[in-house]
């Protein structure tokens, strides 16, 4: 010990250089300590002492370190021989920023080991921590997503929320789909949750590891169907690509083939796809070779797939394929008991997506089961997304935050508030057509054909407007 300072490259920290660099240490830290290769104190700082509450440093020495601080790690770093360089330790109701560092004997033994604490008071630390805290958040987000994005689904069953009769029927029914390789046709209006549903069976199903690919027949123009649903082989029209492209059926090979809106599926392409199901081959635009294709189908509408059957826009022999099992989702207006946990779950999304924190009120779920839902789950999501925004302040949503928000249900005459409140012209507008949407699928219980019918426009511009909308 009598050895002037060194450093040994071999064994790293000597007694020589903590002896050396302890006087510095001592001076930045508020507080040191060391222990033998026993754990026992062989010297303690006053200030550290005065910290633990110890009134004389001489009594906490020749002691089993563990009985003076008992929460401790330097038994771990003596043990291991490597150093915590950060941590943060308990101590009564305090925490203690310190540092620990083992130290060697010339042959590269442990004899011991120090340590220090930084700081005796975490306040100036509380913008990092929290930083670090939002980080943390952030990482358990991504890797949900990320994990989420490889089964090619976003929900699973949990998201699926609801505690009414009406929805435990539908998770009793979509876990009996997750178990067999059975076709799924899941009714529901607009907004139910018919995407939910369709990702949440994929994703607990034996083929969750594979693709889950969608594909919305209203919202692809028919000319382009046969080629999205079975692929292309080059040039096979004139002004076709040049490369192959693959069509919805071969990129879910092996996983679950969404059909979204199958009853605005043409019935030329009906029969294209009984063949395709039937045989599990497909043959792309343009070739004259079948592949075969191994999906799992799950098909989805808000129409009446029977009385299009009726009327003949509908297949049947298609519909008995499809609709092995059905799945028929409850509007919201039929489960109104489910708004309460609904509301919990969608604000804890929008508020972790917005950044806000966001409570809601009894009276205000009251309010909410005052009201028709038309537009469903989707609909409630965005008034309580324009209920929160409206008071990003309070961040409590009460039942004045929702009726501010919540549209008028009747129709037929102007709302009060438009002869007394002067707004601009289009504000007023947007608000009109917004309405008289939702009254027309209100009263066409969600078919968007019938919708776009009633209103006077085509249903490609409904889809528009409903985009817009949400
Ligand atoms: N049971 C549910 N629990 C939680 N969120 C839900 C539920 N059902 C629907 N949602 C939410 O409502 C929105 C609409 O759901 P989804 O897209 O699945 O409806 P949809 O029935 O496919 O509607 P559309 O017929 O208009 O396509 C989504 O934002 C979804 O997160
Ligand atoms: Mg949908």
């Amino acid at each position: 010990m009598a050895e002037p300072f060194k450093y040994n490259n071999k064994t790293g920290l000597t007694w020589d250089l903590i002896e050396a660099l302890f006087p510095m240490f001592e001076e930045a830290s508020a507080g040191a300590i060391a222990v033998d290769r026993h754990c026992r104190i062989t010297w303690i700082n006053t200030s550290y002492a005065a910290l633990l509450g110890i009134p004389n440093p001489e009594t906490a020495i020749g002691k089993l370190v563990g009985t003076v601080i008992p929460h401790t790690r330097m038994p771990e770093v003596v043990e291991s021989g490597r150093p915590l360089l950060l941590d943060i330790m308990e101590h009564e109701n305090q925490q203690l920023v310190v540092t620990r560092l083992p130290y060697f004997d010339d042959d590269g033994q442990v004899i011991g080991a120090v340590a220090f604490v930084l700081y005796d008071d975490l306040e100036p630390l509380t913008p990092l921590v929290s930083k670090y805290r939002r980080l943390h958040q952030d990482l358990l987000a991504a890797r949900k997503a990320l994990a989420r994005r490889a089964r090619g689904t976003r929900y699973n069953l949990g998201d699926f929320v609801g505690a009414s009769a009406g929805a435990l029927e539908v998770k009793r029914r979509a876990r009996l789909a997750a178990g067999r390789e059975i076709p799924v046709l899941i009714l529901g209006e607009t907004g139910t949750g018919k995407e939910v549903l369709a990702q949440a069976i994929h994703s607990v199903s034996g083929r969750a590891g594979r693709s889950f690919v969608g594909v919305n027949l209203a919202a692809v123009p028919e000319n382009l169907l046969e080629a999205e649903f079975f692929g292309v082989t080059p040039g096979a029209y004139t002004g076709a690509d040049k490369r192959a492209r693959e069509g919805k059926f071969q990129l879910a090979d092996g996983g679950t083939l969404f059909l979204d809106e199958i009853g605005d599926m043409p019935l030329t392409l009906q029969a294209k796809l009984l063949r395709a199901l039937q045989e599990g081959e497909v043959e792309p635009l343009g070739s004259n070779k079948v592949q075969a294709v191994d999906v799992r189908v799950i098909a989805a509408t808000s129409r009446n797939l029977e009385v299009m059957m009726a009327e003949g826009s509908f297949r049947s022999d298609l519909y008995y394929r499809l609709n092995v099992l059905e799945i028929s989702i409850p509007p919201l207006r039929e489960r109104l008991a489910d708004i309460g946990v609904l509301c919990e779950a969608l604000l804890q999304d929008i508020s972790e997506s917005l950044g806000l924190r966001a409570e809601i009120t009894d009276t205000a779920i009251a309010a909410l089961s005052s009201y028709g839902w038309p537009g469903n789950i989707r609909e409630l999501r965005n008034v309580l997304e324009r209920a929160l925004t409206l008071d990003e302040e309070s961040g409590t949503l009460d039942a004045d935050a929702i009726f501010k928000v919540l549209p008028q249900q009747s129709t037929g005459c102007l709302p009060q508030h438009s002869v007394t409140q002067i707004r601009p012209l289009a504000e007023v507008l947007a608000a009109a057509e917004a309405e008289a949407i939702e009254s027309a699928l209100l009263g066409n219980r969600g078919n968007r054909s019938q919708t776009a019918r009633a209103l006077g426009i085509s249903r490609s511009a409904l889809y528009e407007k409903l985009a817009r909308l949400s």
